[in-house]
């Protein structure tokens, strides 16, 4: 099935405006909810906080008041239906819960997106980086057992594997190396600029969301792996901002991101499987459908342009979709957890000469603790061994294979690349 949103009708923007009984939805429930529910939810909130952040930004850089004040009428529904999405968080969900499904939803998300990439170069920066928040998934899994006495997999429920990625201590690089060649928005395929748009958007609330519920914590072992792995998701950001086109216009960019959360939303309502959150998802591919009408309406009549010029083919037909993809992972595994980025590409760390700036970058982070280590050796020494749900088999990289409480002693072996 294919679906053009300029061919369809919206809701009028003012009819838009929804009462707080409407906002305040009712929250899932933890024991209930499907995983893919969950993330789905997650990344309809991350779409909306893009929109809304998107939106001041542009504000803060117009001149014409006629157009502020549009933009704070778009801006208020976008703002409206942020918190109709983040409302399905229930509030008997703990904070290292939530993070749970961030990661897991990092996971599922990537690896579906990498495999609907038609560009080589951006799929390589999407295999590169999915390896990383699949091993954020293990820590923190290995923080859960190690602080709430419980098993990530009653949030995961077997979907994906929690086992070591690309261990976390050797995630951190050199700025330098975290920005990547962008796209050219003209000639790239529409696919491409939905994933890119959908990567940003959802890795930037993952890096808000760790800015925010970094110190919710009392342990320090928990404030410090929230702290590390918020630069991770720092650098995560630069890394897939770097590919969006930057000569894109602030109106192109409008439309560019209305025309995305069409793609979002009527994803979501096909693929989402509890009817009243389904529902949620109809309305708001209503309401966006008409907020890409206006948005087009002011890129022509600002800069003249039609803007199905930027929208080469505004048909969507690849529904965005979560789905379990162990074997995929498995195979990134295999073949890429050696690799580290150099500029723009990405290389073995084995082949960075000693005196590379990515060794002098990692020993002034890690200095003499690495919480990411620390909090598998602890929960190793509290429950015996380290949390992992390896269903399909033993570890695919060799190196990682045991249950050591210190990865890093073993990563000469991993460098060495996976058998
Ligand atoms: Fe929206
Ligand atoms: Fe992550
Ligand atoms: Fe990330
Ligand atoms: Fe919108």
């Amino acid at each position: 099935m294919s679906f053009n949103p300029l061919q369809h009708k919206g809701i009028a923007i003012e009819d838009q405006l929804r009462p707080w009984s409407d906002l305040n939805v009712e929250p899932y429930d933890k024991e209930q909810v499907h995983p893919y529910s969950r993330a789905r939810g997650l990344l309809a909130n991350g779409i909306e906080v893009e929109a809304v952040m998107f939106s001041h930004h542009m504000a803060r850089n117009t001149l014409d008041g006629e157009i502020k004040r549009k933009l704070a009428w778009l801006r208020r529904i976008e703002a409206q239906q942020q918190k109709a999405v983040n409302g399905l968080i229930p509030g008997d969900e703990s904070t290292l819960e939530v993070t749970l499904g961030y990661a897991q939803g990092a996971v599922d998300l990537t690896t579906f997106i990498a495999q609907n990439e038609p560009d080589p170069y951006l799929k390589q920066i999407y295999d590169f980086a999915l390896l990383e928040d699949f091993d954020h998934l293990y820590r923190y899994a290995n923080l859960y057992q190690l602080i709430e006495g419980k098993k990530a997999d009653a949030v995961c429920r077997g979907l994906t594997e929690i086992m070591p990625g690309r261990p976390a201590c050797f995630e951190h690089r050199d700025p330098n190396d975290d920005v990547r060649r962008p796209m050219t928005a003209l000639a790239a395929h529409p696919q491409s600029i939905l994933n890119a748009l959908t990567l940003v958007a959802a890795k930037q609330q993952t890096l808000n969301f760790h800015m925010t519920v970094g110190n919710r914590h009392r342990e320090p072992i928990a404030r410090g792996l929230y702290t590390e792995i918020a630069l991770i998701e720092e650098q995560h950001v630069t890394h897939y901002e770097s590919i969006l086109d930057p000569t894109t216009s602030w109106f192109q960019n409008l439309v560019l991101h209305q025309w995305h959360e069409c793609w979002i939303y009527w994803s979501f309502a096909q693929e989402e499987i509890d009817p009243r959150i389904k529902q949620i998802y109809e309305t708001h591919l209503a309401m966006e459908i008409e907020q890409l009408r206006l948005a087009c309406e002011l890129m022509w009549a600002v800069e003249k342009r039609d803007p199905e010029t930027i929208l080469p083919v505004p048909t969507f037909t690849v529904p965005l979709s979560l789905r379990e993809n162990k074997s995929y992972v498995r195979h990134i595994l295999a073949t890429q957890t050696d690799l580290t980025a150099k500029h723009a590409d990405f290389v073995p760390v084995a082949t960075l000469p000693s005196g590379d700036r990515y060794f002098a970058y990692r020993r002034r982070v890690n200095g003499d603790w690495v919480p990411s280590e620390d909090v598998v050796r602890q929960n190793v020494k509290a429950n015996g061994k380290a949390y992992r749900l390896e269903t399909d088999g033993p570890h695919p990289v060799p190196g990682l294979r045991t249950r050591r409480d210190n990865q890093e002693t073993d990563y000469a072996r991993v460098t060495k690349r996976a058998a």
